[in-house]
């Protein structure tokens, strides 16, 4: 799966992606991270991509021009794959809420497209007339749309076949609508505290039955039951 990230700030996205998981699934060439620095798109000798925001109020909106030159150049640049037939998204408070659903809707395509906004936020055309889509991670107002995205790449990379190790559980919280049962290692007790002794039986009906019912008892809990 390849992913397009547009940011100001690509150095945020070094370190997420060198690691673990990530970083087997790019050299794998299972996931093809490029992000591209949008104030390389500009044309002004100061690389200007902000501006005040018409009508007042305080902070700086990030300009429509570098954002669409930014993507339009690199899909310009790419002819087998026209920018139609790829989700363009801006990662926005506004957006529709990301879930595990959303995840697996995107890992469907073989390529997408994330835009990061900053500042008071991204002018309404990028919106309105770049983007296919416009995705929160939650309700709540980050710096910037980097980490977002970071979030956004791993949940969607994880349903790529191949970038989890074949022995990785098939089913995780919120697959089927349930959280998932704890778990424990070693050693049996800690600090006085004991790991259930279900576990600890060896009796894998038992132990089953055991998960079922502690994820159905969490899903409750939380509040998530479908
Ligand atoms: C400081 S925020 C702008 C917030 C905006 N003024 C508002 O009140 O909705 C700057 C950028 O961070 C990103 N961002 C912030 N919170 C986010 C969230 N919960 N989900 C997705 N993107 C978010 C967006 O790209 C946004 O344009």
């Amino acid at each position: 799966m390849r992913v397009d990230v547009f940011t100001l700030f690509p150095g945020m996205f070094s370190s997420p992606f060198a690691e673990s998981i990530m970083q087997r699934a790019m050299t794998q060439g299972l996931l093809d991270l490029r992000i591209h620095n949008i104030r390389d798109f500009t044309t002004d000798k100061h690389h200007v991509c902000d501006d005040m925001a018409y009508g007042g109020g305080g902070g700086m909106v990030m300009k429509p021009e570098p954002i669409f030159t930014a993507v339009e150049s690199v899909f310009g640049m790419d002819q087998a794959q026209p920018i139609a037939a790829v989700p363009v998204i801006l990662m926005s408070p506004a957006g529709r809420r990301f879930s595990h659903q959303i995840a697996i809707e995107l890992a469907e395509h073989a390529r997408i497209v994330l835009i990061c906004g900053h500042y008071e936020g991204v002018d309404e055309r990028v919106r309105e007339h770049l983007c296919t889509d416009a995705i929160s991670i939650g309700d709540y107002v980050l710096t910037g749309g980097e980490l977002p995205a970071m979030v956004i790449v791993d949940a969607v990379s994880r349903q790529v076949p191949g970038v989890l190790p074949e022995f990785a559980p098939k089913v995780e919280s919120h697959a089927d609508g349930t959280l998932e049962y704890p778990h424990y290692t070693r050693p049996p007790v800690f600090r006085g505290w004991a790991v259930p002794d279900v576990l600890l039986s060896g009796n894998h009906a038992v132990i089953e039955k055991w998960r079922k019912a502690q994820s159905a008892e969490r899903t409750r809990e939380s509040g998530k039951a479908s």
